[in-house]
């Protein structure tokens, strides 16, 4: 898939890469144990899919499935900062 084309990050990311709002801290700590933040960044979905995209990623890439009110704060996350209508990742800088 295209995302596998990102070049290798330097693993020091804190969680002020993400934006700033309630659900931060948790999705940039359960969120970047196996990649970085990128591929969060340049990802817009809607918050169903964002919610789908928990279960693929505990089905598929072996994460811990998150309790109900963790998983809730981390969708609810994704899907205000990066959902369809969220700013456009700067799309063509590869270094995003
Ligand atoms: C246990 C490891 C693991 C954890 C934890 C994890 N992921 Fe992933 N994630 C992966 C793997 C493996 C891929 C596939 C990587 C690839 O295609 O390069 C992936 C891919 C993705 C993608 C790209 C999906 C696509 O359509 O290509 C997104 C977005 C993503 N993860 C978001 C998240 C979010 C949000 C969290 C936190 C809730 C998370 N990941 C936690 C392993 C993990």
């Amino acid at each position: 898939m295209l995302l596998l084309a990102a070049p290798a990050f330097a693993q020091d990311e804190d969680s002020s890469i993400l934006p700033e709002g309630e659900g931060r801290d948790e999705t940039f700590a359960l969120c970047t144990a196996c990649h970085n933040s990128a591929i969060i960044r340049r990802t817009r979905l809607p918050r169903a899919q964002w919610d789908g995209l928990m279960d693929w990623m505990v089905e598929k890439h072996g994460m811990n499935p998150l309790d109900a009110d963790l998983r809730s704060t981390i969708v609810d996350y994704l899907a205000r900062h990066f959902g369809p209508a969220a700013t456009p990742p700067r799309a063509r800088n590869p270094f995003l």
